[in-house]
């Protein structure tokens, strides 16, 4: 059912409310809607989202965004009440990587340095050295010795990237984010054909032919970052369409067009479906019954909060 505008007004002002009475902190990550945005706290990328997470004195926090990034979020606040406005709110990358099968994987390896980038479950974290998100992967990698081998999981695009960024061989885990694969790359080539003089800026989830074509590359912060930072002014984006509110709410003089997705995608641009699960109406639900929550055992709580703290350390 749509709401109408006075509708999702008067939701806004009841979520507002709600947060000043419960003492709760709302963090957004860039995919969600416009209006979920605009009654959070911070919105940002997940290294950002993590480290306000780990920051913040909020006795709830309400996450709009995905399940991983609320159970990390859990994981750095156990004695604190995290909710996700909609539980079934997963991630295609992170369901790549089944504990099981990446146990055996690791078996079948022995000493390597295992990095996991953080979209993965907290199982799989606790089977990590140190995880890693794509604004500071770089960092994370350069920071192992070079006399170890690498895990890299569960990313394989990611992976790819940063063999050849930071030439450091390194074992892939086979697993994608079906939103990054998405695009076409006869599509943007027939795009920048039309706008020759746009920059096209990618993110490191999208395959290498993607990335082959694009001037810069980055996390979802970093592609906001290099807009500010650029003298161009119009952008080809392959990432999730979301940020693009967020783009051109920052640069309203620039001119963004989001990079076309395959024939068969269910969205001429690229939406992640899970990050969309989420809205203003069940973020306003979610927060006024203070359900659904992330549960967790403590003692998995624990473990992963080992590499996630590890990350926290190298990238402040
Ligand atoms: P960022 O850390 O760049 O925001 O990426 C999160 C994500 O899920 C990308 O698909
Ligand atoms: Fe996961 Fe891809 Fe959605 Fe990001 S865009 S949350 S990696 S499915």
């Amino acid at each position: 059912m749509k709401i109408l505008p006075s509708q999702t007004e008067e939701l806004k002002d009841k979520v507002q409310k709600l947060k000043k009475e419960k003492n709760a902190v709302v963090l957004a990550h860039y995919y969600q809607e416009p209006a979920i945005k605009q009654v959070a706290d911070f919105v940002g990328d997940s290294l950002e989202l993590s480290k306000k997470a780990a920051q913040t004195s909020a006795g709830i926090i309400v996450f709009a965004g995905v399940h991983f990034m609320a159970e990390t979020a859990k994981i750095l606040n156990p004695e604190r009440k995290v909710l996700l406005p909609d539980l079934n709110a997963g991630c295609s990358l992170a369901d790549s990587c089944e504990p099981k099968s990446f146990k055996s994987f690791l078996e079948d390896h022995p000493d390597h340095v295992v990095v996991t980038y953080i979209n993965c479950s907290a199982e799989i974290k606790t089977m990590s050295d140190i995880v890693c998100t794509s604004s500071n992967a770089v960092r994370i990698i350069n920071s192992i010795p070079n006399n170890k081998k690498i895990i890299f999981a569960p990313d394989k695009n990611l992976g790819d990237y940063l063999i050849k960024k930071t030439g450091r061989g390194m074992l892939l885990w086979d697993g994608s984010c079906m939103v990054h694969e998405a695009f076409s790359i006869d599509k943007l080539l027939e795009l920048h054909k039309k706008y020759p003089s746009a920059r096209i800026i990618a993110h490191p989830e999208s395959e290498r032919h993607i990335l082959r074509a694009a001037s810069f590359i980055g996390s979802t912060s970093g592609l906001i970052q290099h807009l500010a930072e650029s003298e161009w002014d119009t952008f080809i984006v392959a990432t999730e369409a979301g940020i693009l509110y967020d783009m051109q709410k920052y640069f309203p003089d620039k001119t963004i067009i989001p990079a076309p997705a395959k024939e068969n995608n269910s969205c001429a641009c690229s939406e992640c479906a899970h990050m969309k699960l989420n809205s203003l109406e069940k973020l306003y639900a979610c927060l006024k019954d203070e359900t659904p929550e992330i549960i967790l055992e403590e003692e998995l709580i624990k473990k992963a909060a080992l590499p996630i703290n590890k990350m926290l350390e190298l990238s402040n």
